[in-house]
C-alpha cells in the first residue's frame, strides 16, 4: 500500500502543511528539531491510533491550540481510503475513515499498515520483556483484529484482577470472583500465546533470513517465544491450572504473576542470549532484522506492503547495513528521515525547516 498525500493542522510544531509522498523512497530531511520525527509520529498514529512516543495525547496538539488533525490518504490494491483524525487539546481522539466516524481503535487497525524502525528500536533487544511484547502485540494487531480484541480482553481482565488482588487480597470471599476472571484470563490467554508462537516461528525464518544477508552469515539468529506454558496443546487448560496454582502467591505478591503478559521473545545469536549479551551493533542488527521480517511477514499474510517509516536509522548503521536497507526500500514505500542528505539511491526528496515541507 502507498501514502499518497498527509496533510497535518496545528500537529506538533506543524500550523499546516501538506505533502504528497512518492512511490518507493521518501526521504525527509533537516537540521534537528525541524520536525521530522513529528510527521512520522502524525502517520504512525493514523496506523496504530497510538503515537509509538507519547501517551499524552494533547502534546500532539501544537501549543497555543484548540485543535490538531491529521488527514491521510492511502491507496491499496483495490481501494483507496481516506483517514481522518482529530485531537483536541484535552488530548482526546477521534478517527473518521472515508468520512464514517470510527468508535473503536480496532476498526481503524488494518486499513494503514505501517511497520515503524528508530534508535530507539535497539531498546527491543536488550531492554525488559515490555518492548518485545509491544513488539509482538502491535505487529499481530495489524494483521488480525480477532488479536486485538483478545488483547483488549485480556488487559481488561487483567486489570480487574489485579485491582481486586491489590485491595481485597485479605479478604476471604474473592475466590468466587477470581474464578470468574481466571475463566476469561486462560481463555484469551490461550490466543495470545498460541498466535504469538506462530507469529514467532514465522518470523524466526525472516528475520534470519535478513539476519544473515546483513550480518553476512556470521552468526546464526534464533528467535522463540518464551512461556511458563509449555506445549502446543490445550494452552487454555494448561495456564487455568497454572493461574490457579499461583493463586495464593498472587494473593500475597498482590499482582496475577502467570499468564502471556509476563512473557517474552527469546533471541539468541549461535546460542548465546542476546537479550544478556548482545554488543551494540549485534542489538542493531537484530533489531533491524526483526523489523523487516515484520514487513515480510505482514505482505505475506495480507498480501499488501506495509508502509515502511524509518526514523533516524542511517546514522546508526555501518555503510553496508545502510545499502541492503535501501535496496529493500525499492520494494515497499518507504518514509525515511535523516538530517543529511546524500543517499546514492534515486528518491522523492522533501526539506523540512521549522514544521515547513518543500520538496527538495
Ligand atoms: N505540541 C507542540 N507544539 C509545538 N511544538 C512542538 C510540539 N511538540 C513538539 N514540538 C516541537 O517539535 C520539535 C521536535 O520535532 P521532531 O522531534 O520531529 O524533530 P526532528 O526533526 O525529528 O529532530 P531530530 O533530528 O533531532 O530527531 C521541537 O522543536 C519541539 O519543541
Ligand atoms: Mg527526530
Amino acid at each position: 500500500m502507498k501514502i499518497k498525500s498527509l496533510e497535518l493542522k496545528n500537529f506538533r510544531n506543524y500550523s499546516s502543511a501538506s505533502v504528497q509522498f512518492g512511490d518507493g523512497l521518501n526521504v525527509l530531511h533537516g537540521q534537528n528539531g525541524v520536525g521530522k520525527t513529528n510527521l512520522l509520529e502524525s502517520v504512525y498514529l493514523c496506523s496504530i491510533f497510538k503515537s509509538p512516543r507519547t501517551t499524552k495525547d494533547k502534546d500532539l496538539v501544537k501549543l497555543g491550540e484548540t485543535s490538531a488533525t491529521v488527514k491521510l490518504v492511502v491507496e491499496k490494491k483495490y481501494r483507496k481510503h481516506t483517514i481522518l483524525l482529530q485531537i483536541d487539546s484535552a488530548g482526546k481522539k477521534k478517527v473518521a475513515v472515508d468520512g464514517i466516524p470510527i468508535d473503536r481503535a480496532g476498526e481503524l487497525l488494518g486499513i494503514l499498515g505501517v511497520v515503524f524502525f528508530s534508535p530507539d528500536e535497539m531498546k527491543l533487544v536488550k531492554e525488559s520483556p515490555v518492548e518485545r511484547r509491544r513488539f509482538l502485540d502491535v505487529g499481530l494487531s495489524q494483521q488480525q483484529k480477532s488479536y486485538f480484541i483478545s488483547l483488549q480482553r485480556y488487559n481488561k481482565t487483567l486489570k480487574q484482577k489485579n485491582n481486586l488482588l491489590k485491595e481485597y487480597r485479605y479478604s476471604s470471599n474473592i475466590d468466587d470472583m477470581l474464578d470468574v476472571w481466571d475463566a476469561g484470563l486462560a481463555k484469551e490467554g490461550a490466543i495470545l500465546i498460541e498466535r504469538r508462537k506462530q507469529y514467532i516461528a514465522t518470523l524466526n525464518d525472516a528475520a534470519g533470513k535478513f539476519h544473515n544477508i546483513i550480518s553476512g552469515q556470521k552468526e546464526q539468529l534464533k528467535l522463540s517465544y518464551e512461556t511458563s506454558i509449555s506445549g502446543a496443546d490445550d494452552i487454555s487448560q494448561k495456564l487455568l491450572e497454572a493461574i490457579k496454582a499461583s493463586r495464593q502467591k498472587d494473593k500475597e505478591l498482590g499482582f496475577c504473576s502467570v499468564g502471556p503478559h509476563r512473557d517474552d521473545i527469546k533471541i539468541e545469536l549461535d546460542g548465546k542470549d542476546s537479550r544478556k549479551f548482545a554488543s551494540q551493533g549485534q542489538q542493531r542488527t537484530i533489531a533491524l532484522a526483526m523489523k523487516l521480517g515484520e514487513v515480510v511477514i505482514y505482505r505475506d499474510d495480507i498480501g499488501e506492503t506495509p508502509v515502511l517509516l524509518l526514523d533516524d536509522v542511517l546514522s546508526e548503521l555501518d555503510e553496508n547495513r545502510q545499502k541492503i536497507l535501501l535496496q529493500m526500500t525499492n520494494e515497499f514505500q518507504t518514509l525515511l528521515t535523516c538530517t543529511q542528505y546524500d543517499l546514492p539511491v534515486p528518491a522523492s526528496k522533501f526539506l523540512i525547516s521549522d514544521g515547513v515541507v518543500k520538496r527538495g
